[in-house]
């Protein structure tokens, strides 16, 4: 396989779980055979700065001729982005505008804790029962995040508004990916909405239930999003399989899944359109612990995986790699955040260390 990959390292963290990631994804090139160049281009915060533009046209151009784009985390200090005027600041400027310019309107967040691993949820271990084995499926291109919107401070200052408007086309086609994952993954979906509240959470509910007629074999469930989140931490393992959200529901409900792991660097994301995609983190930039050689580049490597599965179709690839990651985690070693008071200091590893141990895993295996 040839592919040509844009690389955004991003802020904070970025470029230094970008570099794990990059070594994944050479160690993996290799040992399969794949011809897979990378091309590094400025992204976020850091480019506004540099470049005057969060997403530059030089990155743009870049991203385009590319077949997939590997995103690092964006944005600053909270006192560092308000230097930045709000149109430029990387979510509107950045983030928002690539997930628009390739329509990558499926974003798949894995929520994945073996029962082995127990230990780095702060649930306690019978909460966390045979193991979390969920794929999230957030709608990304679409809802109150895309809706027209009135900001009073930009205007006259006395009236804001965000609309969330669905199309039947937008539901249908996320629906339709919900199912077909369902039917690869326990046969069993569970469709989150806000229906009692919300016009397009009942608009969205009558679709899934049609698209649930071409996929009989799925059991589906629904459940409200404030529920969804309560059950989360009650009752995690009922969620096991697949769970399908909108927009902004998705947003919350994934980055509260990060806490039921144990940590927000358990979060890889996929961002998949109908030509191309991109792979990034589901967190943010951590700017607090940039430099350190600490972060957990699992997210960045893990988002390596799913490029492979859900962007060029190669599961072997993406199974070794996350055969490494938990072959890491099961020896006992840990990254900083997931520590425990009984965690030997000869098993934190730094960020570095973490990606050299999972490309000798790949190696040898
Ligand atoms: C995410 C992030 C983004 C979102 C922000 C940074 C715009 O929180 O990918 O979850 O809200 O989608
Ligand atoms: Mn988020």
């Amino acid at each position: 396989m040839k592919k040509h990959i844009a690389v955004l390292e991003g802020d904070g963290i970025g470029p230094e779980i970008m570099a794990e990631a990059l070594k994944v994804l050479e160690v993996v090139t290799r040992k399969y055979n794949h011809d897979i160049t990378t091309e590094k281009a400025p992204f976020g915060a850091s480019a506004y700065f540099e470049f005057g533009a969060s997403f530059p046209e030089k990155t743009k151009e870049i991203c385009d001729n590319a077949d997939a784009i590997m995103k690092g985390p964006v944005g600053l200090a909270v006192e560092d982005m308000k230097k930045i005027p709000l149109e430029e600041r990387p979510e509107k400027a950045a983030i928002l505008p690539l997930r628009a310019r390739y329509n990558t309107y499926a974003n798949y967040r894995p929520v994945i804790l073996p029962k082995e691993l127990a230990d780095f949820s702060p649930l306690r271990p019978e909460i966390i029962g045979e193991g979390l084995d969920i794929l999230m499926i957030r709608e990304l291109v679409g809802g109150i995040y895309f809706g027209d919107k009135v900001e009073g401070v930009h205007t006259d200052d006395t009236y804001s508004h965000d609309n969330c408007a669905y199309s039947r086309a937008e539901v249908e086609q996320i629906a339709r990916i919900a199912f077909k994952e369902a039917m690869l993954h326990r046969k069993h979906l569970v469709n989150v909405h806000k229906a009692n509240v919300l016009a397009t959470s009942r608009f969205w509910n009558s679709i899934v239930d049609e698209v649930h007629k071409e996929f009989p074999e799925v059991t589906l469930d629904s459940v409200l999003v404030d529920n969804a989140a309560y059950q989360l931490v009650k009752n995690p393992t009922q969620f096991n399989g697949v769970m399908l959200l909108e927009n902004m529901q998705g947003d919350i409900i994934t980055d509260q899944a990060g806490g039921v792991l144990g940590s927000l660097g358990l979060m890889p994301s996929a961002c998949v359109g109908k030509d191309k995609g991109y792979v990034e983190p589901a967190h943010g930039s951590a700017p607090d612990i940039a430099g350190k050689n600490i972060a957990n580049p699992y997210s960045m490597i893990g988002s390596v995986a799913l490029m492979f599965d859900k962007l060029f179709g190669c599961k072997k690839e993406a199974n070794s790699i996350w055969a490494a990651l938990f072959n890491v985690f099961a020896k006992g070693f840990r990254t900083q955040e997931l520590a425990g008071k009984s965690t030997p200091k000869e098993k934190i590893l730094s960020t570095t260390a973490f990606g050299d141990m999972v490309v000798e895993y790949i190696e040898q295996n």
